[in-house]
């Protein structure tokens, strides 16, 4: 294995040039590496890793995109009826993380969901793509199907049924996590990299250093 064994750029300014400009607010800060990423053209920047908890208190993990980076925090899309929309009924608590390798950085974030508000799923299943509605509708998220003939004629059935506009399926929507921590990782030389971590407390950002 090599990778960040060897981190390659110097990123040594990384606290002067950029931490104390975001000492209030993490989400700037990290919408100011999500940017960076973005414009690197690091591999879909927009990818993050979830983490929620069953009942039973197993956690598990799965990749989903960032849709919106607003000011209360970060969205995602899925279906409400999910194995994670089941573990968020229970415990609205989240991880989130993203690894972009293109720059060397690696942020860690948690925080409880909420769902967006219906107008906002509407606006954003109105924009996607025909083949993508349909699916939301075709594909029962997590559930046990018998082959991929059951999922591909739901596909056929939803097509003849929404032959112009499909609509939402209520169990199709965002959620939005709301972070209360951030870790930001930057790699740097000889495996001494920077850690600095964000608490939410009584409505302020705490602010420290921890060990690589
Ligand atoms: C790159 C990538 C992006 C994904 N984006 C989403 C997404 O935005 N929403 C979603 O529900 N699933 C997305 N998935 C699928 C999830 O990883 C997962 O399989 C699905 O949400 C079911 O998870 P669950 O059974 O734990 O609820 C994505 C998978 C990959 C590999």
């Amino acid at each position: 294995m090599s990778g960040l064994d060897h981190i390659k750029n110097d990123h040594s300014d990384f606290l002067k040039r950029e931490l104390k400009n975001y000492l209030s607010d993490p989400l700037l800060m990290f919408k100011k590496w999500y940017q960076e990423a973005s414009e690197k053209n690091c591999a879909s920047p927009h990818a993050m890793s979830i983490s929620t908890v069953s009942q039973s208190g197993q956690p598990s993990s799965r990749t989903v995109y960032m849709k919106e980076l607003l000011e209360e925090g970060i969205v995602f899309y899925t279906n409400y009826n999910s194995k994670k929309a089941q573990d968020l009924a229970h415990n609205p608590k989240i991880a989130a993380l993203f690894f972009w390798y293109c720059t060397e950085q690696q942020v860690r974030i948690e925080g409880v969901v909420e769902k967006v508000p219906k107008e906002l799923s509407d606006d954003y299943f109105a924009s996607r793509p025909r083949i993508s509605q349909i699916g939301a509708w075709a594909s029962e998220q997590s559930q046990e199907i018998e082959g991929r003939e059951t999922l591909e004629e739901r596909v056929g059935y939803f097509e003849k049924k929404f032959p112009n506009t499909v609509p939402r399926p209520q169990h199709w929507g965002g959620y939005l996590i709301k972070p209360h921590y951030f870790e930001f990782w930057q790699g740097r030389l000889g495996r001494l990299h920077d850690r600095i971590c964000y608490t939410l407390s009584e409505n302020k950002w705490l602010v420290k250093r921890i060990a690589p």
